[in-house]
């Protein structure tokens, strides 16, 4: 275990608000900006079927045994003849769209009917679809023998009625995108596609797909806009992508090389998600970084430490054969992809993966900052001979990027150890620490990070949540989020995991935020990290609050920090009992803000939870507040209290 040296941190900070020359106030002390980001992976259908808009499941024929047991190339399709049309569908890998997409349907229609033969696609559990709204409508066709083929393609309820549609014709001998727009003329959570070839003939299809006009920021190829606005309602510093458990991945060939998800998605490279599932990598590293720029959040990538997951084969954190490295001869061309991210990330659009990003539409730099190497490695000498070339090359081609490392998947143990010894050794600047836990063990462990040693390397708590939903296990996380607050000087970064879960399709268990093809709920631990995420200081004051009768009382935890930009005083008050208590206040040494206040106040019982079915049983209330310069304030039972003190105009 590293030794802690107890911290003099609060004797740390030189502090300044924007009403104010910068002044030394006792007792304060520098913290992260960065501390509240979100982890986001394709977990839980989290991305395909999820954030990402598309709305047709299997789209380019790619799915196979080994992503799900009993998936193929027809997965979420279905061959449909109407009008006493017949002929057949096969699937052909012979003359593809591109090598890296090579599955693509034939349809060979022998008559046509009265109204045609085709394909109809099922979705992600059904296509939900807006009365009035627009959807665009891609595909790839190629009609071998040069004729052409009149096209239908419908939307349509579960009795097969028409919702809104669209015709064309086909052009081309060789592979032509299509494109057409939808406007649906009725609500529907389960509709289908339906695709008709009109006539006699043979055509190829491939990239089967369908986007709702109205994504984030309305983005091509964009994101499903109710769900991007509950990760950016967060208002998060910072999001961590694309995993976890993914990143490293089901053995060598499994693991997340970012260039296979760049570029036309047509091009880009699916594969198995680790979870059980499919990835089409059409959520991918430009649509990552394009997503933390419309929320102001700063990428951090995480790059696979050039080993798989030490449990590939076995299932999350059991069995499994053992982590297998690259091959030494093959590092230095992993090493190279990189340092590609990085000039693809930040490069000028002279060079040549700054001329991609360009390419892509974004000629401006993304102001890469992080990158993670590795996520929750075995520590074997193995791991650590990848690691230090990576982060040797890195750190000399490129110090103005914070490199993070990984110290396995617990709070404590050996890869814990191991990782921090190593992390201290080559001076790795900040390292990844998970852990999930009972919510007794975030509310007994609060200072766990003031004992830390500031001189070494600082923390990303990359991945942490309490074991639940319920308002008991919010709470907890909030007491520990004051601590984090309080050694915001060490633990830069934070992040709750997961992020989000498709009802139906939940690998992991609790999750921040709860979805299905219409609906959204979120849950307890989404509003506090919201609470806290929305009101962060990057000053922390640790003279501010005291408990009013016992300043050792383990049910209550506290912080207080300014945000230097605004000059507001933020104070949050968690009390994990289930009787009233009362803190103190004294803003007496704040100079620049006057009474005007808020309180934002989430509390209930403490099992109670958010649900589809009631998504508002626990919700935090604001409303207006009168700050005195001392005062005492009675926190409600089981309760996160945030005391948000303005700044005077
Ligand atoms: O957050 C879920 C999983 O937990 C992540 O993929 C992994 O890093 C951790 O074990």
């Amino acid at each position: 275990m590293k030794k802690h040296i107890f911290t003099l941190a609060f004797l740390l900070g030189v502090v300044c608000t924007a009403h104010s020359k910068p002044k030394q106030i006792s007792n304060s002390k520098a913290i992260s900006p960065d501390l509240i980001g979100v982890f986001f992976e394709d977990i839980n259908y989290a991305a395909d079927g999820g954030l990402y808009a598309e709305l047709i499941q299997n789209r380019s024929f790619e799915y196979n045994p080994t992503d799900h047991s009993g998936w193929g190339s027809f997965t979420a399709w279905e061959y449909i003849t109407q009008g006493y049309g017949y002929g057949a569908l096969s699937v052909e890998t012979t003359s593809p769209v591109h090598p890296n997409n090579p599955h693509y349907a034939v349809l060979k229609i022998e008559e046509a009917g009265q109204e045609g033969i085709g394909l109809k696609n099922s979705g992600f559990d059904g296509i939900s679809v807006k009365a009035g709204q627009k959807y665009d409508f891609s595909v790839f066709i190629a009609q071998p023998d040069g004729s052409s083929m009149p096209i239908q393609v419908k939307l349509v309820n579960k009795k097969g009625e028409t919702l809104g549609e669209a015709t064309f014709t086909t052009n081309s001998k060789d592979w032509k995108k299509y494109t057409a727009t939808i406007t649906v003329a009725q609500s529907q959570d389960s509709a289908s596609l339906v695709l008709l070839a009109k006539a006699k003939g043979k055509i190829a299809i491939d990239m089967v797909s369908l986007f709702p006009q109205n994504t984030f920021k309305n983005r091509v190829n964009g994101l499903r806009a109710d769900l991007a606005q509950t990760i950016a309602d967060l208002k998060p510093k910072f999001m961590r992508f694309p995993g976890g458990c993914l990143v490293h991945g089901d053995g060598l060939g499994n693991m997340y090389r970012w260039k296979n998800t760049i570029g036309p998605v047509e091009q880009r490279v699916a594969q198995k998600n680790i979870w059980n599932y499919h990835q089409t990598a059409g959520l991918g590293y430009f649509e990552y970084f394009q997503f933390c720029e419309d929320m102001g959040a700063k990428p951090l990538p995480v790059v696979p430490a050039a080993v798989s997951c030490q449990n590939s084969g076995g299932t999350w954190r059991i069995g499994g054969t053992g982590q297998k490295g690259i091959q030494l001869t093959e590092m230095p061309e992993y090493i190279q992809e990189v340092l590609d991210l990085i000039e693809w990330a930040n490069g000028p659009v002279t060079s040549t993966w700054g001329a991609k990003r360009a390419a892509a539409g974004h000629p401006k730099p993304f102001h890469l900052e992080y990158v993670g190497i590795g996520n929750e490695d075995k520590i074997t000498p193995e791991f650590k001979e990848r690691f230090k070339l990576i982060y040797d090359v890195v750190k000399a081609k490129h110090p103005e990027i914070t490199v993070i490392g990984t110290v396995g998947p617990a709070p404590e143990g050996e890869d814990f150890e191991q990782g921090w010894k190593f992390a201290n050794k080559e001076n790795v600047p900040m390292v990844d620490e998970h852990y999930y836990m009972k919510p007794e063990w975030f509310l007994a462990n609060q200072k766990r990070y003031d004992a830390y040693d500031r001189s070494k390397s600082k923390v990303y708590l990359g991945e942490y949540a309490s074991w639940g939903n319920s308002l008991f296990n919010a709470i907890a996380e909030a007491a520990y989020m004051t601590s984090l607050e309080r050694n915001g000087d060490v633990v830069r970064l934070s992040s709750y995991a997961p992020l989000l879960a498709k009802a139906g399709h939940t690998q992991w268990n609790p999750d921040m935020i709860y979805f299905n093809n219409s609906t959204i709920y979120l849950t307890a631990n989404y509003y506090v990290q919201q609470l806290f995420s929305t009101n962060e200081g990057d000053v922390y004051h640790s003279n501010v609050v005291t408990p009013a009768i016992n300043k050792a009382d383990t049910a209550l935890a506290f912080s207080c920090v300014r945000n230097s930009k605004t000059g507001d005083v933020i104070i949050k008050l968690v009390n994990s009992a289930k009787v009233e208590k009362a803190f103190k206040v004294n803003l007496s040494q704040f100079k620049g803000i006057g009474t005007k206040a808020t309180v934002s106040i989430l509390t209930g019982e403490a099992d109670a939870k958010n649900s589809f079915e009631t998504p508002d049983k626990v919700k935090p209330v604001t409303s207006d507040f009168k700050a005195a310069r001392n005062f005492t304030y009675t926190v409600q039972p089981m309760s996160l209290t945030v005391i948000s003190v303005k700044a005077k105009k």
